[in-house]
């Protein structure tokens, strides 16, 4: 194993070896060292620079749907030019090597996991890259006929397109959400990944898993809300941590 490992990584490997179901559980985290800005980093996250109420919300988007659309569109055209990191890759090759063993939750909808090739990712948060209209759609709204605008429209009934994403206030996909916790209630170690752990109810289910006897470990470089929950703290980065970690288990 890497002796770059940070403390604690030896006993985790442990758990990772003896656990039959693992459950992980990122966000924005694992896609910083692909050049994708965090949230809540001071200086650098998203939420440095823009309220996430104007950015992130219902209400937000209805105020000022162009101001909003470009931002995701700007953040769709950058995630257009990079690619996943090793953190990615550790996962996805962990889960081709032991199908069925590793369920991967994330708050990410960037797609970095599905590009590196993760199975069945639980995607808690949407997908930037999905369209869906604002408003019900009537029989005159189909996406595909949506006329280009800052945001598409339809030029019908004037319903807007706006980013399959989960915005505050809303509720989170409820199936995936189901499966989400489910994984949680089983599993035997979770992985807590690149998380400030600030937004429920995905941060709540490093919570479930260690309520339901699981190991918990926490990969991070910075402190975390989780921190009080887990088992371990791997004081690392994503990237330089999961490669390392998962060799070989
Ligand atoms: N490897 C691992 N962790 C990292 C790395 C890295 N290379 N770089 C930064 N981090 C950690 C930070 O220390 C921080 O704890 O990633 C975390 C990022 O936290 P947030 O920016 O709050 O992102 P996240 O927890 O995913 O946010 C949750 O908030 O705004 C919403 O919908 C958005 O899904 C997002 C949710």
């Amino acid at each position: 194993m890497n002796i770059a490992l940070p403390a604690g990584a030896y006993e985790v490997r442990q758990w990772l070896q003896g656990a039959a179901h693992i459950a992980v559980l990122t966000g924005a985290g694992i896609s910083a060292e692909s050049g994708v800005p965090t949230f809540r980093e001071a200086q650098t996250g998203y939420w440095a620079q823009f309220r996430p109420e104007d950015m992130a919300t219902e209400a937000g988007f209805r105020a000022h749907p162009r101001r909003v659309w470009d931002w995701y569109q700007h953040r769709r055209n950058l995630l257009a030019g990079v690619h996943p990191n090793a953190g990615h890759v550790a996962l996805a090759q962990f889960q081709q090597q032991h199908p069925g063993r590793l369920t991967l939750i994330t708050q990410n909808v960037d797609g970095l996991h599905q590009r590196a090739g993760s199975i069945g990712t639980l995607c808690l948060h949407g997908d930037i890259f999905a369209d869906r209209w604002l408003d019900t759609p009537r029989n005159c709204c189909h996406i595909d006929h949506a006329v280009a605008g800052h945001p598409p429209y339809c030029d019908r009934c004037g319903n807007l397109v706006r980013p399959g994403v989960v915005w505050f206030g809303e509720p989170l996909p409820y199936a995936t959400l189901e499966a989400a916790q489910q994984a949680a209630r089983t599993c035997e170690l979770m992985l807590v990944v690149g998380t400030a752990g600030a937004v429920y109810p995905a941060a709540g289910l490093a919570q479930v898993a260690r309520q339901a006897c699981a190991r918990v470990a926490i990969i991070n470089p910075a402190a975390s809300d989780l921190d009080d929950v887990a088992h371990a703290l791997l004081s690392g980065t994503a990237g330089s941590v999961l490669p390392a970690l998962l060799a070989g288990v």
